[in-house]
């Protein structure tokens, strides 16, 4: 992995193959390597950027409340810190896809492409997030096992908590690797999150939306109400995954993101842009 210095911390990111730019962001409470199959299947046609955000993996940590415009301005000072000067496809799962909205907001004439997985667009209830902003409290008192409980049997589908337990295992041992200041600022930034419903119609740039048949946190129902607001989107359901489509159905979604990314490269070639 790349170490490099961004806005004042160290962000740690995969950077591999080369051509149009696809910037992966991971959920909460884990780390890039919930990618680890997507940056193998694309890195051949691709460059593939996924890194760690800031209080995550295997970048610094910034204590406090971290919001998710933060993450978004990161992610440009990242892009620049690579050189990467031309618009990138971003790619956000859940809390990723939070900061895919902050990113449109702040840095829209960087972005060539939207892939959102599993993911919302509404904020926090005023329950919800004054139940975040105590999790935040519980993690940093009694550290990242407490969400590793309370989230697991939410992220996986059934079937793949009962025959794939190496799958909830993996993804154990990312959170419980955590630093407990860096999830519970990102607890805290995502409470703050504004709704990003109103801007939905004005995403202008091709959009594909990617949600878990079995997603019990940014349901079918809610995806499918996102996709219908962002002109020109196209929504695939991934049967037998819940909220980790990525990784519970890794090569189905590596070849849907190949698929999307092929078509936006021979359109850009037909239309000379
Ligand atoms: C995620 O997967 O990033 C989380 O489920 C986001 C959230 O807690 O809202």
């Amino acid at each position: 992995m790349k170490k490099l210095a961004v806005r004042g911390t160290v962000l740690a990111t995969v950077d591999r193959g080369s051509g149009m730019p696809l910037l992966l962001v991971h959920g909460f409470p884990l780390d890039h390597t919930m990618w680890d199959t997507q940056i193998e299947a694309l890195c051949d046609r691709y460059r593939v950027i996924a890194p760690d955000l800031r209080g995550f993996g295997q970048s610094d940590v910034t204590e406090g409340t971290v919001t998710m415009e933060q993450l978004a301005d990161d992610l440009a000072g990242l892009l620049d810190a690579l050189e990467v000067g031309e618009p990138v496809v971003l790619g956000g799962l859940s809390m990723g896809g939070y900061v895919a909205w902050a990113f449109w907001r702040k840095h829209a004439a960087r972005l060539r492409g939207l892939v959102l997985c599993d993911t919302r667009a509404a904020a926090d209830s005023p329950e919800a997030a004054a139940g975040r902003r105590e999790t935040a409290e519980r993690v940093l008192r009694e550290g990242p096992a407490v969400l590793a409980e309370s989230m697991l049997p939410k992220l996986l589908a059934p079937q793949t908590l009962q025959l794939r337990p190496e799958i909830a295992d993996r993804l154990r041992r990312v959170i419980l690797a955590g630093d407990r200041r860096g999830l519970a600022a990102a607890a805290r930034g995502m409470a703050e999150r504004p709704d990003a419903t109103p801007q939905l119609p004005e995403i202008r740039c091709p959009t594909l939306i990617l949600v878990g048949a079995q997603d019990v946190i940014s349901t079918v129902a809610e995806m499918r109400g996102l996709a219908e607001k962002i002109p020109g989107a196209r929504l695939v359901c991934i049967e037998g995954a819940g909220h980790m489509a990525p990784v519970e159905r890794p090569a189905e979604t590596s070849a849907l993101i190949r698929a999307f990314l092929d078509q936006l490269t021979e359109s850009e070639t037909a239309t000379g842009s």
